[in-house]
């Protein structure tokens, strides 16, 4: 059969339509290259994939303007490495690090301008306010650099003091898997504080009996992966303050907001978490997470040159000049990068401010829904911290379901919402989690509510008659306007 419409369109016809071509008649090759070239229309309208607009499990961007796409094309060719070659791409990436030095309130140099609007920052990681940083793949490979920056310094005070250097520890309540990455790839102890009851993150309380004299740093998150909460950095500093006064052990913080960086600078202006606080010493944040960039970038800063040792700062000599690099890889595209001093030009911080508070509208409006639903305990409203929800069942025995299976449900329209456990010591207690991003809008979240309804429907009283199928309401799925272009719109479809 397959042979049969493959000598019906011969390959070498340029008129072939996409899905009637020769590479569309058979299974793609999944282990071995092909022998053959192919039309490359034809292998672009095979491969994409997916409805990204109904992931509400993912904090990255999935929807970005025109201008971002063309600009990430325009960049395809621009390596972000090649800081010579490219000045201008390295001038904007310096910018950027000023523009969040800037807004996480790094201390001035006294040099510059600490407002940093009008002057060029020389094309270095330095901006006006002091605070030294740079672009990475994501928050991960940045809080790599930061694990490693406080690695470094912990050994020197320690060598300088004649001290043992064998043995480094970092402190974190429940982390991303980058937190126990970077301990097991660099060779640190993860001391992980366990969430207590009710709590949401890590508790500044508890970080005492946590730190010793081989704490090279406590990470604290703005935005817990699990719970989407703000853990006290405030209060955290001020315990590592006093610990300091009475054992002497200067511990310092790094935050990971990965996403709460973008956020609370515009939501939760008053909450004071960043340079701010002395014993901040490092950030990371995805720029492609909240920060509104495409996939691809985070960055990462350090509070002052004496933040950052020396000697993780390389010196690169073969690209045509003298460039200093602190990065876990090397070649990387450069579009990501432009594309973040894009949306910060393009949106400003009022932009910023709107679309951020739009997203927590939005996911107020589905905790207020999610409340109504007799089923589910919400656990975190949307309030305070990153434009989420969070819930979990209330009688997980006598639900007669889980929320893995709910999370099924939902699945069969398209919606994606992850169901799964707490970390360690609350590993019994599974949660859903909803967020809400730029490009997710308040009638898909309504949309989300009906269909939430409509798959405890089904979970608890089965499927529905014809009858009551006619008077729910119409189904939101993916609806495709051309190969791999995913629109949402209300399709009525078979349940
Ligand atoms: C708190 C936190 N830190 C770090 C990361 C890793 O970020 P990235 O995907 O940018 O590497 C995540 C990802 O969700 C996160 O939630």
């Amino acid at each position: 059969m397959a042979l049969h419409r493959a000598k019906e369109t011969p390959a070498d016809d340029p008129y072939a339509d996409v899905f009637a071509s020769p590479m569309s008649a058979h299974v793609l090759p999944k282990h071995r290259m092909p022998d053959e070239h192919a039309p490359p229309e034809v292998v672009y309208a095979l491969l994409l994939d997916g409805n990204a607009a109904q992931n509400l499990a993912t904090f990255c961007t999935t929807w970005s303007e025109d201008q971002v796409h063309r600009l990430m094309n325009e960049c395809v060719d621009k390596n972000m490495i090649d800081k010579d070659e490219y000045p201008q791409t390295a001038e904007i990436e310096a910018r950027c690090v000023s523009v969040l030095a800037d807004l996480w309130h790094a201390p001035s140099s006294g040099g510059g301008s600490s407002d940093g609007d009008d002057e060029g920052s020389g094309g270095g990681g330095v901006g006006p306010r002091g605070a030294v940083g740079c672009s990475t793949t994501g928050s991960s490979e940045a809080a790599m650099l930061g694990g490693l920056a406080l690695k470094w310094r912990w050994r020197a005070r320690r060598q300088a003091r004649g001290e043992p250097v064998d043995r480094p520890n970092i402190v974190a309540g429940p982390v991303q898997v980058c937190w126990e990455k970077f301990p097991r790839y660099f060779d640190v102890e993860l001391r992980q504080v366990p969430l207590e009851p009710g709590a949401t993150g890590l508790r500044a309380e508890q970080v005492a009996a946590y730190v010793d004299e081989n704490t090279s740093g406590v990470v604290a998150i703005l935005g817990v992966t699990f719970t989407c909460a703000y853990e006290p950095v405030a209060e955290i500093a001020a315990a590592l303050d006093r610990i300091e006064a009475e054992r002497g052990w200067d511990v310092p913080i790094h935050v990971d907001p990965a996403s709460g960086g973008f956020v609370a600078p515009f939501l939760h202006p008053d909450l004071v978490w960043d340079f701010r606080l002395d014993r901040v010493a490092s950030i990371n944040a995805s720029g492609h997470k909240y920060g509104l960039a495409p996939l691809g970038v985070g960055w990462a800063l350090w509070r002052d040159a004496d933040a950052l040792p020396a000697e993780l700062v390389f010196q690169v000599d073969y690209l045509g000049g003298n460039v200093p690099t602190f990065a876990l890889n090397f070649s990387r595209p450069g579009g990501e990068v432009i594309a973040q001093y894009y949306a910060f030009l393009r949106l400003g911080r009022a932009g910023y401010r709107r679309v951020q508070q739009a997203c927590a509208d939005s996911a107020r409006y589905l905790a207020g829904q999610v409340r109504q639903m007799c089923p589910f305990t919400l656990l975190y409203d949307g309030e305070g911290a990153l434009p989420a929800v969070s819930y979990t069942l209330t009688d997980p025995r006598g639900a007669g379901f889980n929320l893995y299976d709910l999370s099924d449900q939902l699945r069969m329209r398209g919606w994606q919402v992850p169901a799964y456990p707490l970390p360690a010591d609350r590993h019994e207690t599974v949660i859903h989690r909803v967020l809400v991003r730029h490009g997710v809008g308040r009638d898909e979240i309504a949309l989300l509510a009906d269909y939430l309804r409509w798959a405890l429907r089904r979970l608890t009283r089965g499927a529905p008659t014809d009858a009551e199928r006619n008077r729910l309401p119409p189904l939101s799925g993916a609806t495709w306007d051309g190969p791999g272009r995913a629109v949402v719109g209300r399709v009525r479809g078979p349940w």
